[in-house]
């Protein structure tokens, strides 16, 4: 007797057809009784959604908690995100990074208020027109509050889905976006998208790990073509990255009447709109110190001598590093006359934690020891 051949999907060469619906029945029956108790689980407001998801974009999941039950609490409703300053919202987001994300979020809520009424769309062009919203965003709240068809692709989707088709896509290439989010559309359970997508990034997060997959105890073992040709560490493939750059920077905490100078980043870009101490990047054969004199004379207009070195920090962003000397210094003349920075302020050390501040910056504002700014006023 022969056997009929099984059906092969095309998206997903070499895969049978029937083994999607056991993929899919098995995920969803593994997520329910196995996922984690996360805060924005517990409800299907889109909002919350969108907001958990936007955290979650580059922040793991246990940094985003607490900052998700804050955001949530200071702002609970679309409405009141759209009514609040700018500068409360990235006080908020302070020390999550990636702070286009809280700017866009902002915008975002106040197009959705002033121009459609206050409701969240649920078509996924009208809400990935928002801005901010790109692909990812748009899948997952569409599919989780809306239950709308449609993959959601982050870094622990693609790995898990590497491994289990053995696919030859390197995960950091330009194209691969597009590619996973073609298998995971096949792939994504009809009747219960959210829960499927909700369900395969918590096995990325719990089971199929990076460094060591738990596949023991993998509810897709029997399906996963790398287990079976035991190539797990294989998957998923990456091009080798490039080496980042490191950029030597200065900083002042420029010391005037017992107060210290911050200045406001524009609000496009990297770290747009936070505070910061003045400074900037080291020339070649430059002293740290000229550096700091320098930098701060250029973006602010003032002269300012070196009293002593504070510290040393070193950060990491993700095209680049930078190791940063800090110096406390001394106004000595001249008129604030900006240069870049879009604002100014003099403030005593007590209030510095009332501002939002880059982290590279957060590191060493509690070594900033306020008898150092009072000096001889005390
Ligand atoms: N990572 C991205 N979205 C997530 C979610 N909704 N739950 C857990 N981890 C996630």
């Amino acid at each position: 007797m022969t056997h009929p051949k099984p059906k092969i999907n095309k998206q997903i060469p070499g895969f049978p057809v029937a083994d999607i619906a056991l993929i899919r029945k098995t995920l969803v029956h593994w997520y329910n009784t196995h996922h984690r108790d996360l805060p924005w689980r517990k409800s299907c407001d889109p909002y919350r959604i969108w907001v958990s998801e936007v955290m979650l974009q580059q922040t793991q999941v246990k940094t985003a908690v607490p900052y998700f039950l804050a955001f949530v609490d200071r702002f609970p409703t679309l409405e009141s995100l759209a009514r609040a300053e700018l500068e409360k919202v990235l006080k908020s987001w302070e020390g999550l990074g990636y702070y286009a994300r809280a700017r866009n979020l902002h915008k975002a809520a106040r197009q959705v208020v002033q121009q459609m009424g206050g409701r969240i769309p649920d078509r996924f062009s009208d809400f990935k027109a928002l801005p901010g919203v790109g692909d990812y965003i748009a899948s997952a709240v569409m599919s989780m509050a809306f239950n709308q068809v449609q993959a959601v692709v982050d870094a622990n989707v693609k790995r898990v889905l590497a491994r289990l088709l053995c696919l030859d896509i390197p995960v950091n290439q330009s194209s691969a976006h597009t590619r996973f989010k073609a298998i995971a559309d096949t792939l994504v359970d009809r009747t219960d998208p959210g829960g499927f997508n909700q369900a395969l990034m918590e096995l990325g997060a719990l089971v199929c790990t990076p460094a060591v997959p738990d596949c023991g105890s993998c509810p897709l073992a029997l399906h996963c073509l790398a287990l079976a040709g035991r190539r797990v560490s294989v998957f998923p493939l990456r091009l080798k990255a490039k080496k980042i750059p490191c950029h030597r920077i200065s900083t002042g905490i420029v010391i005037k009447e017992g107060s210290v100078l911050v200045t406001r980043r524009k609000l496009d870009g990297l770290l747009g709109g936070l505070w910061e101490f003045p400074g900037g990047k080291r020339k070649d054969k430059e002293s740290a110190e000229d550096t700091c004199i320098r930098e701060i004379k250029e973006e602010t207009g003032l002269d300012v001598k070196i009293v002593s070195f504070l510290t040393h920090i070193r950060h990491a962003y993700t095209h680049f590093k930078i190791e940063m000397d800090v110096f406390y210094c001394d106004y000595i003349s001249g008129n604030v006359v900006l240069d870049g920075p879009i604002d100014h302020q003099w403030i005593a050390p007590e209030n510095i934690h009332r501002l939002a501040f880059p982290t590279a910056n957060r590191k060493f504002i509690p070594l900033i020891d306020p008898t150092v700014i009072y000096g001889n006023l005390l």
